[in-house]
């Protein structure tokens, strides 16, 4: 016996993407379900990036009080750019006037699950998408098993994928789970979680014959890390000891504070964006639609940027009978997307050392941060990026 849902959006994953859309969504008064296969505590407890351009803290405001980003989150107005054992400070207040907040992905999620819930809203975890169909017709259907296994169904106007990299509503709308343009990278991140006071104010992105590493903080007493290394190390494969060793290899002329280690992972690098991001009455939000490195921490701000995109046109198609927002969402959201890419591909390659590197790369490297961080123009660049490029009206 399958179980029939109706609702006007399905919302299939309960990463930042879905769970704002469907705040956004019961703003405008539209209703939603959201299911992912995840329990809350998952949900919850992944460890993920931690920058929010300003734009993104903004959108969040709109939770009212169960956004803690500005309150429990650090402003920062600069990054260190780090290179040939000097530091380089990109000051974000005085080129652009805007900051980011350093603030976890997954303490986002604690909030937007604590609002949606207050809100009443239809979220249920341990629910499994197995397909999306009639994706062509004005009734869409999720069909997916509930945390006991049992066949369910939810019918909706509109139907939207944002469940992750691995994404199963991707091949409603791109023919295939594959289906995009790719690219991979001869190395990752092996991030730490350690007990210790930061090592600096605000982030180092340092660059180092040995690799890139990043310098990133928690709170007062757990820091959060990153060295390049090769995509299959395994992180048992090192000794505390040896971490730190490798860590403050890569940020000559800076001494880091050290402490117990409690968390080791490695992040792989890729990039990735769906050739479609919408087909009929479904559509494609966040990792579902695009996948970047990590570096410049574009991930779940570039999730939130879609899903202001489609709040707005699912409003004016679901409310409105107008379809001229939802038609225009793959391409506005497109251009975003792709700078974003650029941006993290372009941040990625200034910063980290490929294993074929040679003498004339690492000068030409060099020669390139140079040219960033000895320019106003330069800075200014970076910094717009990074804070997040304004919001067309
Ligand atoms: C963090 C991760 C990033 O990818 C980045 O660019 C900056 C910060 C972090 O986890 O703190």
């Amino acid at each position: 016996m399958t179980t029939t849902v109706r609702t006007r959006v399905a919302i299939v994953g309960a990463g930042p993407a879905g769970l704002l859309l469907s705040h956004l969504l019961d703003r405008a008064g539209i209703d939603s379900v959201v299911i992912d296969q995840r329990s809350r505590d998952e949900i919850e407890s992944t460890i993920r990036a931690g920058i929010l351009e300003q734009g993104t803290v903004e959108l969040l405001d709109d939770l009212g009080p169960h956004s803690r980003a500005r309150t429990v989150g650090h402003r920062h107005d600069g990054i260190e750019l780090r290179f040939e054992g000097e530091g380089h400070r990109i000051d974000f207040a005085e080129t652009v006037g805007r900051a980011v907040w350093l603030y976890p992905q997954h303490e986002v999620l604690k909030d937007l699950v604590a609002a949606r819930l207050a809100a009443g809203q239809d979220l249920r975890f341990g629910v499994t998408a197995e397909a999306i169909a009639d994706a062509e017709t004005d009734r869409p259907r999720v069909l997916a098993r509930d945390a006991e296994g049992r066949p369910l169904q939810i019918e909706a106007d509109f139907v939207v994928g944002s469940d992750g990299s691995r994404s199963v509503a991707r091949a409603a709308v791109t023919g295939s789970s594959q289906g995009g343009y790719f690219r991979e990278y001869p190395f990752a991140w092996f991030g730490i979680l350690c007990e210790a006071p930061p090592s600096a104010d605000e982030l180092i992105y340092s660059n180092s014959p040995d690799g890139f590493a990043l310098v990133s903080q928690r709170s007062d007493t757990v820091q959060r890390m990153y060295f390049q290394c090769d995509p299959d190390t395994d992180t048992a494969a090192f000794t505390e000891e040896q971490l730190w060793d490798e860590l403050q290899k890569r940020v000559p002329g800076t001494t880091l504070k050290q402490g117990p280690i409690f968390q080791r992972d490695v992040l792989r690098f890729r990039s990735f964006v769906a050739h479609e991001l919408r087909r009929g009455r479904v559509a494609l939000a966040g990792d579902a639609a695009h996948t970047v490195p990590p570096t410049g921490a574009k991930g779940m701000n570039l999730a939130i940027a879609d899903v202001r995109l489609l709040a707005e046109a699912l409003r004016r198609s679901l409310l409105e009978g107008d379809e001229r927002a939802l038609d225009a969402y793959p391409e506005a959201a497109s251009r975003r997307i792709w700078k974003a890419q650029h941006f993290s591909w372009w941040m990625t390659s200034l910063l980290h050392v490929t294993p074929d590197a040679t003498d004339f790369d690492r000068r030409r490297q060099v020669g390139e941060l140079r040219s960033v961080v000895e320019s106003a123009h330069g800075r200014a660049a970076l910094a717009e990026a990074y804070t997040g490029w304004p919001f067309p009206s």
